[in-house]
């Protein structure tokens, strides 16, 4: 159970996270933050390239640091763009998030909050992989 006040301080950190970004070319800043299943808070911004096509998300940089900083699974999340208001991830980064994501992970989205099951139905993820290893 996430609390309105929880939330409020992942868009909160989204926003502070979000004037890092390095976003020279599309000029659309995006900030994330994530709530990890033992209490820290993750984020990330966007980090763009000379060579369009290197640009990374701010998931990108969220799963880094969510990594870095002791691993762990994802339990809330959420994403903002320049300003301020909530952000779809694209469908890449759904895939990156889903890959680690806690049971039931949710995401403050457009259309209000999500599970990664309603963002992602059906996904492809380390499961498929795993259960076809075993029968094999
Ligand atoms: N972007 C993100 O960082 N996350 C998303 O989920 C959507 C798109 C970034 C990538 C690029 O730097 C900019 O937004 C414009 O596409």
């Amino acid at each position: 159970m996430i609390t309105e006040e929880q939330w409020q301080d992942l868009r909160a950190r989204a926003r502070e996270a979000m004037t890092k970004a390095y976003a020279p070319y599309s000029k659309f800043p995006v900030g994330v933050a994530a709530l990890v299943d033992d209490g820290r808070i993750v984020i990330g911004a966007n980090v763009e390239n000379a060579s369009y096509g290197l640009g990374l998300c701010a998931e990108c940089s969220l799963v880094s640091a969510l990594m870095m900083s002791g691993g762990g699974k994802l339990v809330a999340f959420a994403c903002v763009d320049g300003d301020g208001n909530a952000l779809m991830p694209c469908g890449r980064c759904r895939q990156l998030l889903y890959e680690h994501s806690a049971e039931g992970m949710l995401l403050d989205t457009v259309s209000g909050i999500r599970t990664i099951d309603e963002v992602l139905p059906d996904a492809f993820g380390p499961r498929t992989l795993r259960d076809y290893q075993d029968s094999h």
